[in-house]
């Protein structure tokens, strides 16, 4: 078999190496749009006028699969970061139902390859009818890139392997970059999110890089969880768009059923189909929702189901309540699911192997659907 090497390390699958390769596209983002010392988000040859961004009144957001989880996750940056409210959309829902913008409506097209159909359908449609078209894409001149007003390029490097993982967390943390962004610019910043984010950000690289070396303890998850059934993954507010794309990365990689959950909604329904081979994995950082989540985990214990949680270092509790805990550095609430994802794409990886699935091209899947 084929295998590459990069710092050293040997890499027989793309998307491994693609996993490890997101501390520098992480600080590539962060050199090239933060300006730490005025602590201001910039973008490159902005041409759209300050006035026009004031005169927005509308913000959508659309994209499809992990983009569209990518998409989620921004309504919620823009609510925190810049106090704004908006809509997150299925690219194809948003086209097909032909849904009406005009000149005060922003449409953020979130697309990785930016040659997606449905995307590009979603973009036109907002075009032709005046709305401003901002694209967060990886694709260079794509389709995408050349019908939308202005484009920001993910910078994650080419992406091969079937799952998108360094592209999805470029996404978010651009998509959290463009909320303080607009908030500045539209003066409607939380300061104190804002403040937050400038001090933290120049963080994440070394916390991911500390995060890949724990591979290992990542694997021996993979063991135990591999023959599961399926597996149920909660989360909420942040959270909860990283538990769809965690249940996501977890069907395309290892065939095995995922399904995320809004956190208290699981309890109205779902919990019917969680037996002793369908584990729930729940992302439950130290924030204000850890109260809920963990009511939510003892329920899963009383009934003598199986609990994986991702949270916080130190959060030593969970230790005597979950099954197994993946710790994760201590971070800002909107930067949790960028270093969450992280474990979640290896534990997805080693799960496929186990399984015997080709992580880089699992059966009737292409990279992108034109
Ligand atoms: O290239 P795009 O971001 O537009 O692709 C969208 C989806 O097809 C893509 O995210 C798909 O869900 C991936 N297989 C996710 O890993």
């Amino acid at each position: 078999m084929k295998k590459t090497k990069k710092n050293n390390i040997e890499f027989f699958h793309k998307m491994i190496k693609e996993i490890y390769e997101q501390p520098e596209v992480v600080q590539r983002i962060i050199d090239e749009h933060i300006d730490m010392k005025n602590k201001r988000v910039l973008f490159k040859d902005f041409a759209i006028s300050p006035k026009r961004i004031s005169g927005i009144k509308r913000f959508i957001l659309v994209g499809c699969g992990t983009s569209y989880h990518a998409a989620l996750l921004g309504k919620y940056f823009l609510a925190s970061c810049a106090g704004i409210e908006s809509e997150a959309e299925y690219a194809d829902e948003f086209a097909g139902r032909k849904a009406r913008v005009d000149k005060d409506t922003l449409v953020i097209a979130i697309s990785q390859s930016g040659k997606t159909g449905d995307e590009i359908k979603a973009a036109r449609a907002a075009k032709k009818q005046k709305a401003l078209v901002i694209a967060i894409t990886n694709g260079i001149d794509s389709p995408l890139d050349r019908l939308s007003d202005y484009t920001i390029f993910n910078q994650a490097g080419q992406e091969q392997a079937l799952a998108a993982t360094k592209t999805f967390t470029s996404q978010i943390l651009l998509l959290a970059a463009f909320a303080v962004f607009i908030g500045q610019n539209k003066k409607t910043a939380n300061t104190k999110i804002c403040s937050q984010f400038f001090k933290e950000i120049g963080q994440l690289p070394k916390k991911i890089a500390g995060i890949l070396k724990q591979n290992v303890h990542f694997e021996i998850l993979a063991n135990k969880y591999c023959k599961s059934e399926g597996l149920l993954v909660l989360g909420k507010g942040f959270q909860f768009p990283l538990a769809l794309e965690a249940a996501l990365k977890i069907k395309e990689s290892t065939y095995i059923h995922g399904e995320g959950f809004a956190a208290s909604e699981f309890l109205h329904g779902p919990l019917a189909i969680c037996n002793k081979n369908m584990p729930c994995l729940f992302f439950a950082p130290r924030d204000e929702c850890f109260k809920e989540l963990k009511a939510i985990i003892k329920r899963i214990k009383s009934l003598k189901r199986k609990a994986l949680v991702f949270s916080s270092a130190g959060n030593r509790q969970l230790l005597k309540l979950a099954d197994d805990v993946v710790f994760l550095p201590k971070t800002i609430d909107i930067f949790f699911p960028l270093l969450a994802i992280i474990p979640l794409q290896i534990l997805a990886f080693h799960i496929a192997l186990l399984r015997g699935v080709n992580p880089d091209k699992p059966r009737y899947l292409n990279k992108f659907v034109g």
